[in-house]
């Protein structure tokens, strides 16, 4: 332990020297008086307090490097439920380049998160809220693809998928704080469920401007929901 802290103060006085020695080759014109302040030892306390206020503006400097680090993006996929999730207040984010918040086009979002079957164009477009306990949906319309977009509350998404074994179904669970982007296709039953104290959003994209009934689509289609 000695060893060290022997090695740290005599570092400190054989890297002073070459500062004044350095300032005086550089430039010329400092006054002689400054330079022969440097190079007495009472210059000492004097360098020391800049470094010091260097290490502290660097410091101040490299300050958001961690924040940064902490806002990469995070993305979540869910593929059974054909979703993707995003944090909702971070950036930068595929659907977030700055602080002023999320903005997203459903169908290049899910285009871009390689969601397939959803739609491709918006010809009927709906908004709307899923207040909580609420359930939308459990329905399948077999004649347009739908791309969803769910926000603002802890909700369960059910996407119909005849590939999951036993169930027949994906679930993802969206929390309050992301923004989920869901595509699906025709003939698949899907649904939202408000598990939260607080409103699910959700805008729904449909490549077919559909007025549902009875004869395009299929109602209550799981019994547990
Ligand atoms: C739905 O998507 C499929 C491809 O996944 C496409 O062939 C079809 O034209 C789309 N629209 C409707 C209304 O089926
Ligand atoms: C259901 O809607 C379709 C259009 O999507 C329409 O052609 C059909 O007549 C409607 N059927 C009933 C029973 O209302």
């Amino acid at each position: 332990m000695a060893n060290p802290r022997r090695a740290i103060s005599l570092q400190i006085p054989t890297q002073t020297p070459p500062f004044p020695t350095a300032a005086a080759s550089s430039s010329s014109s400092l006054p002689s008086s400054l330079l022969h302040f440097l190079k007495r030892p009472a210059s000492f306390p004097f360098l020391l307090f800049l470094f010091l206020l260097l290490t502290w503006i660097s410091l101040r400097f490299h300050q958001p490097a961690p924040s940064t680090s902490l806002q990469r993006p995070i993305v979540a996929h869910d593929p059974q439920a054909n979703l993707v999730r995003y944090p909702a207040a971070l950036h930068p984010t595929p659907i977030a380049a700055d602080g002023r918040g999320w903005l997203l086009d459903p169908v290049a979002a899910a285009r871009d998160a390689g969601l397939p079957g959803g739609a491709l164009v918006c010809l009927s477009l709906h908004v709307g809220v899923v207040q909580p306990g609420g359930l939308r949906g459990n329905h399948r319309h077999h004649t347009c693809n739908e791309t969803f977009v769910i926000w603002g509350a802890k909700t369960k998404f059910r996407l119909e998928n005849a590939d999951v074994k036993d169930k027949g179904y994906g679930e993802a669970i969206i929390a309050a704080d992301e923004v989920a982007v869901v595509a699906s296709t025709r003939s698949t039953a899907h649904a939202l469920i408000n598990m939260d104290v607080r409103p699910t959003f959700f805008l729904g994209c449909q490549d077919t401007p559909i007025n549902p009934n009875s004869s395009n689509t299929d109602y209550k289609v799981w019994k547990d929901l």
